[in-house]
C-alpha cells in the first residue's frame, strides 16, 4: 500500500480559551509497558497514551509473551519477569518510535530470544549504534553484523555482563537501554551521565521495586547504578499528561491574542520542563497551580495567557530538558521581539527528521528570518509573521504540529504537507485545538 500524505492548513484564529487535559506522557507510557513485561504478575496502567508509537510497544511486549490488553479504561500487562520472554514469531515493528525501539533493545538484550526489529522510513534512518555499542559490550549479538540502522536482527542472552558506561551523547534512551540491560546482567552496571536527561527509567525501576543508586560526583557527572537479577513485581501505574504535547497548546495560547488556556495534570518533572521555563523567561504569563504528586511524579495545572514576548538565549545545558520542544519554541520565537538564540542542538539532527534543518526551512518558507550556525538556531522575531508557506514535515509529527500552531497567529494560513504522523504521539491534537477555538482548513489534494 502506498503512503498517502494528509496535508492540512491552519488559519488565524480568535482567542483560544478553555480548561482541558492532554493524553498521557509518551516516555512514561512506553516504560510502563516495558517494565510491566519485565516484572512478575500484572501491571495495571491508567492514562496510557494510546498513540501509534505506544500501541506498537504494546504489540511488541505481547509478541514477546507478555500480553498487553485494555479492559474499560485500564491497560494490563501480564509480566513474564527476568528471562521469561518467548521467542516472537513476527518481526517487532516499532513504526516511527525511536524510544520504543531503543528501550526494547535493552529489554531483548537480556532474554534468550532472537528478534527482527523493523520500523518506518524515518525510524530506519535513525542511528542505533549509540544503543548497540554498549549493549554489544554486554553480550547482545547483532546478527546482521555491520548494520547500524533498522532493520536489525538481534540475539539476546541471559548471560549479560555488566559494564560501566559513560554516555557519549546526552540521551535518556541510551541511558535507559543500558540500565534495563543492567537489570538483567550478572553484577552491577553503571551509567555515567554528564548532562542530566529525563529520569523516568530510574524512577520507574524504583517504583517497580528495584534498587538503583544515583550519585552526583564532584566532577559534575552522575553515576547511576543497578545490580542485575532483581525481580520486579507488577504495579499500578498512573501516567500523567505529557508536557511535550501540552507544549503545543501552551504555545498556541501564548501566541493568539486574548487567549487563556489551562492544561490540567501535566507532568512537571524538572528534566522535562525546559520549554516552560524558557517561555517564562521570554515574558509569557504562565503559571503552575495545584501542584501535586501522582505515581512518583510531580504534576500541576498549567495556565497560559496571551503575552508579549522577548527573544532570549536558551543555554545548551537546557537542551535535554526540552529536546522535543525546539520546533515549537522556534515558532514562538518568530513572534517575539528580538533574537532568540538556541544553542547546543546537535541531537535535533537525529530525531524523527533532521529537526534543525526542518525547523529552519519551515520558518524561512513562512517569511521568518532564521539561520543555523553550527549547532545553534537563531530566530529573529517580529510582531508580524507573514505565514503563507508550505512546510515539509519529513514524517515528523512535531514539525507538523509546531507549524500548524504558527498558522493560528500568522497573517496568512500555514500549510503542512502531511499530518498523518501526528497520530504517533498526539492523536487528539487537532480536536483539542478546535475545542479551544483554533481553526484548521482541510487542504484539497
Ligand atoms: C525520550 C528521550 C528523548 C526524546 C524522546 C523520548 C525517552 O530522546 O527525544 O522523544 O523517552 O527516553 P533522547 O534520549 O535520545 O534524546
Amino acid at each position: 500500500m502506498s503512503y498517502v500524505p494528509k496535508p492540512l492548513s491552519s488559519t488565524r484564529s480568535g482567542p483560544l480559551s478553555g480548561q482541558l487535559t492532554v493524553p498521557g506522557d509518551k516516555s512514561i507510557s512506553h516504560r510502563a509497558l516495558l517494565f510491566g513485561a519485565l516484572s512478575l504478575g500484572t501491571t495495571r496502567i491508567t492514562g496510557l497514551l494510546e498513540s501509534e508509537d505506544v500501541l506498537n510497544t504494546a504489540k511488541v511486549v505481547s509478541a514477546l509473551g507478555a500480553p498487553a490488553t485494555k479492559t474499560k479504561d485500564v491497560w494490563q500487562v501480564q509480566g513474564r519477569g527476568l528471562g521469561g520472554f518467548q521467542q516472537p514469531d513476527v518481526p517487532l515493528d516499532f513504526g516511527n518510535s525511536g524510544t520504543g525501539a531503543r528501550l526494547a533493545m535493552g529489554v531483548v538484550a537480556g532474554q534468550a530470544v532472537s528478534v527482527e526489529m523493523i520500523g518506518d522510513e524515518s525510524l530506519s534512518r535513525r542511528p542505533m549504534s549509540r544503543v548497540l555499542n554498549p549493549l554489544k559490550q554486554m553480550g547482545l549479538q547483532v546478527e546482521n553484523k555491520d548494520r547500524e540502522t533498522l532493520p536489525l536482527k538481534l540475539r539476546g542472552t541471559v548471560d549479560l555482563v555488566p559494564i560501566e558506561y559513560e554516555l557519549p551523547v546526552p540521551s535518556a534512551q541510551v541511558k535507559s537501554a543500558v540500565l534495563i540491560a543492567g537489570l538483567q546482567a550478572t553484577g552491577t552496571t553503571t551509567v555515567i551521565e554528564t548532562e542530566p536527561t529525563r529520569d523516568h527509567t530510574e524512577r520507574m525501576l524504583r517504583f517497580f521495586g528495584a534498587e538503583i543508586t544515583t550519585a552526583a560526583g564532584g566532577d559534575g557527572k552522575t553515576r547511576i547504578s543497578v545490580t542485575g537479577g532483581q525481580q520486579m513485581q507488577g504495579r499500578e501505574v498512573a501516567v500523567p499528561a505529557d508536557p511535550s504535547s501540552a507544549a503545543f497548546l501552551a504555545a498556541a495560547a501564548v501566541l493568539v491574542p486574548g487567549s487563556d488556556v489551562t492544561i490540567e495534570g501535566v507532568l512537571i518533572n524538572d528534566t522535562r520542563i525546559g520549554f516552560y521555563k524558557t517561555l517564562q523567561e521570554m515574558g509569557a504569563d504562565l503559571t503552575y497551580a495545584n501542584k501535586r504528586e501522582e505515581g512518583g511524579e510531580q504534576i500541576a495545572d498549567i495556565r497560559v495567557r496571551h503575552s508579549a514576548l522577548m527573544g532570549v538565549r536558551v543555554p545548551p545545558e537546557r537542551a535535554p530538558s526540552m529536546i522535543d520542544e525546539y520546533p515549537i519554541l522556534a515558532v514562538v520565537a518568530a513572534f517575539a521581539e528580538g533574537e532568540t538564540v538556541m544553542e547546543g542542538l546537535a541531537e535535533l539532527k537525529v530525531k524523527e527528521s533532521d529537526r534543525l534543518a526542518a525547523t529552519a526551512a519551515g520558518l524561512e518558507v513562512n517569511g521568518v528570518n532564521a539561520r543555523v550556525e553550527g549547532d545553534a538556531l537563531i530566530v529573529v522575531g517580529s510582531d508580524r509573521v507573514s505565514g503563507g508557506g508550505v512546510v515539509a514535515t519529513h514524517l515528523d509529527h512535531r514539525i507538523a504540529m509546531a507549524f500548524l500552531v504558527m498558522g493560528f497567529a500568522s497573517e496568512k494560513p500555514v500549510k503542512v504537507d502531511d499530518t498523518s504522523m501526528i497520530a504517533t504521539s498526539f492523536p487528539e491534537f487537532i480536536g483539542l485545538l478546535e475545542k479551544l477555538g483554533a481553526r484548521f482548513d482541510a487542504v484539497a489534494e
